[in-house]
């Protein structure tokens, strides 16, 4: 029989999961059970990044545990596990780094950017400290303890040598990850191309992005503008959690405009994802509907928000039932997060035996 193509993805513990993750990302990863081998994964590693609280870290592992199940993830088929209960991974992370350049990972654009917040914090905190006429001992003392809260820390600098860590100790074939994952990606396959040059040897594939291509269903917000889930207020995004009565305050309240004053005219970027969620939720004809009466200038945006409302609730709230059940099943809880860790680790200490040895350890 031929060997399965290997495929492996993480998701950071934060928050809920909302209809763009659903759709997104596990909806597509339980289409990929059969045919591959799947390692999913929750990245409580990274997530050190943000200083989670620890009450906080372990109940979003268990939130994403339960739901991964709960959407129909089968711990028999697939690795579904945590990426601490895999401590190889922090050492080919220890490895790899040695061979990483602070160059790449210094223009690394998901560093650049977080860098940035925090050193434009900073400079902020200094310039007011500077006009407010304190002495210069003051001020370097202030500085310092500033300099402690707005810290870039080396593990966000490392990140990307993280997740190449995760990534190669399975030797993925296949990482399904969004856009704004492809320069981790380039940057794992640079290591791994890296790390064989150095030891000569052709110990690590080089792992693609796995696109879904016409399964990939953009979800977009309730706020009017981009992606479900970038806001900070959670009034943007359905989660899969979301109780009857909140899903229809969160539809109800999104961003329309006057409606429309021409026949036929395009539609702002508020209505087009009002629009692509009816679509999504509430199915093709009631997109038809909905638009002709867009075009012919009757659009009623509050019985098309109560349609999504009601179509919204009808698809979430089984989800919501079963991740409920789930979590309050602690032993099962408990026994698929060890089924995926037996699973993940057979290929993880195989890799790290086998990186050990060419090192010469
Ligand atoms: N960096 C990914 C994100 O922020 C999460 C992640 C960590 C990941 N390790 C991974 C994704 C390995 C795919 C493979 O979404």
């Amino acid at each position: 029989m031929e060997k399965k193509k290997i495929v492996v993805s993480g998701i950071r513990p934060t928050g809920n999961i909302h209809l763009g993750n659903y759709f997104g990302a596990i909806r597509n990863f339980v289409r990929m059970q059969d045919e591959y081998q799947c390692y999913f994964f929750i990245a409580d590693y990274h997530s050190l990044t943000t200083h989670p609280h620890p009450e906080h870290l372990r109940q979003n592992v268990k939130q994403i545990l339960a739901t991964y199940v709960a959407c129909g993830m089968d711990p028999e088929k697939v690795a579904i596990y945590v990426q601490s209960d895999l401590p190889e991974t922090a050492e080919l992370y220890l490895i790899l780094n040695m061979n990483v350049y602070l160059g790449e990972l210094m223009r690394c654009t998901s560093f650049k950017e977080k860098a940035k917040q925090y050193w434009g914090q900073l400079r902020k905190e200094l310039v007011e400290d500077l006009s407010s006429g304190e002495g210069q001992e003051e001020k370097a003392g202030k500085a310092e303890k500033e300099g402690n809260k707005a810290h870039v820390s080396a593990g966000l600098l490392t990140y990307p040598t993280l997740m190449a860590a995760d990534i190669l100790i399975h030797k993925a074939d296949f990482v399904p990850v969004g856009k704004d994952q492809e320069q981790h990606l380039e940057m794992t396959r640079a290591f791994a191309h890296r790390f064989n040059s150095v030891y000569g040897v052709d110990c690590f594939g080089q792992p693609q992005a796995f696109n879904f291509g016409e399964n990939l269903i953009k979800i977009p917000g309730l706020d009017g503008s981009g992606k479900m889930g970038k806001s900070e207020s959670g009034n943007n995004a359905i989660f899969l959690t979301d109780e009857d009565a909140v899903i229809r305050k969160k539809i109800m309240r999104a961003t329309t405009d006057s409606g429309p004053v021409e026949m036929n005219q395009q539609k702002p970027e508020a209505i087009a994802n009002l629009f692509q969620l009816v679509r999504v939720l509430c199915g093709e004809e009631a997109f038809r509907e909905f638009d002709a009466a867009y075009n012919r200038c009757d659009i009623r945006y509050g019985d098309m928000k109560k349609q999504l409302a009601e179509d919204t609730i009808k698809f979430v709230s089984p989800f919501r039932a079963r991740i409920g059940e789930i979590l309050s099943d602690d032993a099962f809880l408990e026994k698929i997060r060890r089924q995926g860790q037996e699973k993940a680790r057979e290929s993880a200490v195989r890799t790290v035996r086998e990186v050990r040895g060419i090192i010469g350890f």
